[in-house]
């Protein structure tokens, strides 16, 4: 197997027409420690919240319109498939701290109906519950993450919760399973301990909901050593790190798997700005917050650092994304947004930021999947739509669970008034077959860049995608699905150990180096 390393970098000013003078440095760093780069930041979200569930995923049994298996979307299933999707997080956010799984399971004619207090005040009928949820990940081929209801639930229910859906023996709630149509356990792995328990999760000080976490920590049973749950606390909002300090302190480090973190690209919560037709300034600032997560990371890992040197308890960014105003004329409390180049450079940009990082955060979840936020993919009765954040997400899929390769990044700045931010965002990674995926995203939405990197050996063949489109605010549309898709990328050039890059302004770009 040949080993590729950028050693140097020799800065290049392409003057040809169309380009800037703008110019990035990469170099790779030989000899660092191995790490891999977790699937798991590859997470998606599905919340009882809008149309993600009831209209995205899940249309019913008895729909008529659009194909199904067991009332779940056959062209979101594949679309998911094809995306690698590695977790999904549900039921909630904010609702799984209202959520009794109990009134999800049996006959659906039986259920319980409730009301969806923080999305909308709509009524759930509780049709698409544990066993729908379950059995459809199964079909998507995703591992589930379990977001537990603390803030209104009880230790109890929780305890129920993983004996009904993790329990292989004979026991009240296995055979309550096994008589609604499961005879085998689903072995969940992923659980998540409450949601924002700083806000909408019961608006808990850090000390209490520590204890309150030990506390229901203690009675979810792993059942067995070889099966041992991966358990969550709910992480601090954003820069709250004394959030990150008191649970880092408080929680005995063998009770906890991973602590939790959210984060949204968002302009200003009393004004986020449109999805779409934004401004430049409008732009940056969102690019602004979203490259804050740099930032973010770095500061909530030295806190970790300090309680738990040897990194056993992972960082866990399950809520991450961008955040706009909601589209007009739909339900304020339904978040549908649609999904521009920005999110893609959001979402490049974000996923570098955790690639470098992958020895701390090794799970993630960008919110949501379908319909809410910065979604892979929008829906409309029968038709079905992928955003631009879903062909970074799949473009980016050759970095799961492959070696990271560091690299030592000097970019020049996309300015705007008299704000700037670096302007090119890049992660190398080495997979099984030896094969190098470099990532570069180019968030200056008018200058292409130029970049160059040394290889310490010889390549042989370079090939690339590209996804890019003529303005930042193009978006595919029921109308035109297709307006923005990767295509094969031209704009990279081998000569003997360098790799010349010619980045567009606003773009993502993966290269394949063998
Ligand atoms: O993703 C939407 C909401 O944002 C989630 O329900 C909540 O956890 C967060 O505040």
């Amino acid at each position: 197997m040949k080993k590729y390393f950028v050693l140097c970098c020799l800065l290049l000013a392409f003057t040809s027409k169309g380009f800037s003078q703008s110019q990035a440095k990469l170099s790779l760093q030989p000899g660092t420690p191995q790490l891999t780069i977790s699937k798991h930041i590859y997470g998606n979200f599905a919340e009882h919240l809008g149309k993600c569930i009831y209209g995205g995923f899940y249309v019913g049994e008895n729909n008529t319109k659009v194909p199904h298996t067991n009332g779940v979307r056959n062209d979101v299933v594949a679309a998911l498939k094809k995306l690698k999707i590695p977790n999904l997080r549900w039921p909630g956010g904010c609702f799984a701290d209202t959520y009794h799984w109990k009134d999800g399971i049996g006959p659906k004619d039986k259920r319980p109906a409730i009301v969806n207090r923080w999305w909308g005040g709509v009524t759930e009928d509780n049709s698409f519950g544990t066993h729908d949820f379950l059995n459809m990940c199964e079909l998507i081929g995703t591992e589930p993450y379990l977001a537990a209801n603390v803030g209104s639930g009880t230790v109890e229910e929780l305890t129920d919760w993983v004996q009904y859906v993790n329990f292989e023996g004979v026991s009240p709630m296995s055979k309550r399973r096994a008589e609604n149509g499961r005879e085998k356990p689903w072995k969940v792995k992923f659980w998540g301990v409450g949601n924002e328990a700083w806000g909408c999760g019961g608006n808990m000080k850090p000390e209490h909901y520590a204890n309150i976490y030990r506390q229901y920590s203690t009675f979810m049973a792993d059942w067995s050593n070889t099966d041992r749950l991966y358990r969550i606390a709910s992480g601090a909002n954003s820069s709250d790190y004394n959030w990150t300090e008191v649970l880092m302190r408080d929680i005995p480090h063998h009770m906890v798997s991973g602590i939790a973190l959210h984060h949204y690209s968002v302009i200003n919560w009393d004004k986020k700005g449109p999805a779409t037709g934004f401004s430049e300034e409008q732009y940056f600032a969102t690019m602004k917050s979203a490259l804050f997560m740099e930032e973010l990371i770095s500061k909530h890992t030295a806190i970790m650092d300090k309680y738990d040197p040897k990194k056993r308890v992972d960082l866990v960014v399950d809520e991450w994304g961008g955040w706009y105003e909601v589209e007009p004329g739909t339900n304020p409390g339904f978040l549908y947004q649609q999904n521009t180049m920005r999110d893609a450079m959001i979402a490049g940009a974000t996923l570098n930021i955790f690639h470098k990082h992958c020895d701390r955060v090794r799970m993630a979840n960008l919110a949501q999947s379908i319909n809410v936020l910065q979604a892979v993919i929008l829906t409309n009765d029968d038709k079905m739509i992928l955003t631009p954040t879903y062909h970074v997400l799949e473009m980016y899929n050759v970095h799961q669970d492959a070696t990271l390769l560091p690299l030592e990044l000097q970019t020049v700045d996309y300015t705007f008034g008299t704000e700037k931010l670096p302007a090119i965002s890049a992660s190398a990674s080495k997979d099984k077959n030896g094969v190098i995926h470099i990532s570069l995203v180019n968030i200056d939405p008018k200058k292409a860049q130029d970049v160059t990197l040394t290889l310490d050996g010889k390549a042989t063949a370079v090939t690339g995608r590209i996804l890019a489109s003529a303005t930042m605010t193009d978006h595919n549309t029921f109308e035109n699905p297709d307006k923005i898709k990767p295509v094969a990328f031209k704009g990279a050039q081998l000569k003997g150990n360098t790799l010349q890059v010619k980045l567009p302004a606003c773009s993502v770009v993966v290269l394949e180096l063998k």
